[in-house]
């Protein structure tokens, strides 16, 4: 009913009486009011006058269930996604997408949280996530039986993805190998992604995809001051958490139906930002070295030549790009 009731209002110019929602719907005026008075206990403005009804006032930053699929709905995003889950406080989306079951071969599963307690990052690193001032999120694909080779990439054509919402957006972003977003102005992090595999045998059983991605923030702790930044701090405009999300979810669904023929490698390579500059490659062991990339491959891995002209395949491990603030060298 909470669903119903908030898409009455968010359609409605002025008021809706509250007997014209409690006729639309079959229920009890006292149930109509019961529920407009939860959706303010959510936070979302609404003014009540005595014989005029309800009004929503404005368009809120509010992440709920309800407040997601109306989202969905209105982008025609309802069938690309099946299972919604939101929690207002959770350890990490990512725990929440593993264990969820159920979901469909031909949808993805989209698991949100105002806020994470143990957000994990890339390499075993903590993610910063406070209350409201982010979009953290984790996408979960079943896919048809395939191989993990094949779905290697995936870490890669999210981070396409996402980098081609937030330039919808309007923010000027690129894509550090593997798939941290960058905001080019002042060559610091936007968000980033953690992709995970869950393994049946060699098959993939489902994949989770965890994005987060700074919205609001305008300050963050002292040891990320000069390698973070959000989208309030590169552009000065206040997006909503929703409209990024599916922003982020258009690429997506526009995208995934062709991951297969990797013919989006082409468009990752023009926005890979660690293509053609000088490099310090940080394996998880060993000694740190320096180099330029040359080329990303057809397995998404990167090529770069040594001082010696000697050139490396680099499959994983930590990369920083000489000249971009936020990755020193
Ligand atoms: C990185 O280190 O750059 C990856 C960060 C990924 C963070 C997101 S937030 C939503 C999802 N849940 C997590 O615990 N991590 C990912």
């Amino acid at each position: 009913m909470k669903l119903k009731i908030l898409q009455i209002l968010k359609n409605k110019q002025g008021y809706a009486s509250g007997e014209q929602i409690s006729r639309q719907l079959g229920v009890t005026r006292t149930a109509v009011w019961k529920t407009v008075n939860s959706l303010r206990k959510e936070g979302y403005p609404i003014d009540a006058v005595p014989n005029r009804g309800y009004r929503l006032v404005g368009e809120p930053d509010i992440l709920s269930t309800a407040e997601i699929r109306i989202h969905l709905q209105r982008a025609g995003l309802d069938r690309f996604v099946g299972t919604v889950a939101f929690k207002q406080k959770t350890d990490s989306t990512n725990q929440m997408a593993r264990f969820a079951d159920g979901q469909q071969p031909n949808q993805v599963g989209l698991f949100v949280a105002e806020q994470q307690t143990a957000g994990r990052g890339r390499r075993g690193r903590n993610w910063h996530s406070d209350h409201k001032e982010g979009l953290w999120f984790s996408l979960l694909i079943r896919p048809k039986q395939m191989s993990a080779e094949h779905f290697s990439c995936m870490t890669l054509f999210a981070g396409l993805c996402v980098a081609e919402a937030l330039n919808d957006l309007g923010i000027n972003t690129g894509i550090k190998w593997p798939n941290d977003l960058i905001a080019i102005a002042s060559g610091r992090k936007l968000g980033g992604i953690l992709t995970e595999m869950i393994l049946e045998d060699s098959d993939v059983r489902s994949l989770i995809v965890g994005i987060g991605i700074n919205v609001a923030a305008k300050k963050f702790p002292e040891d990320l001051t000069n390698l973070a930044t959000s989208i309030f701090l590169e552009s000065g405009n206040h997006f909503t958490r929703a409209e990024v999300l599916i922003t982020i979810l258009h690429r997506f669904a526009e995208r995934f139906p062709a991951y297969g023929d990797f013919r989006w490698l082409a468009d990752y390579r023009s926005n890979c930002l660690t293509l053609g500059r000088e490099i310090k490659v940080s394996p998880a062991f060993g000694t740190p070295w320096t180099g330029r990339a040359i080329h990303l491959n057809d397995d998404g891995e990167l090529l770069v030549e040594d001082a010696n002209g000697v050139r490396h395949v680099v499959r994983s491990g930590e990369v920083s790009i000489r000249g971009l603030p936020g990755c020193k060298m």
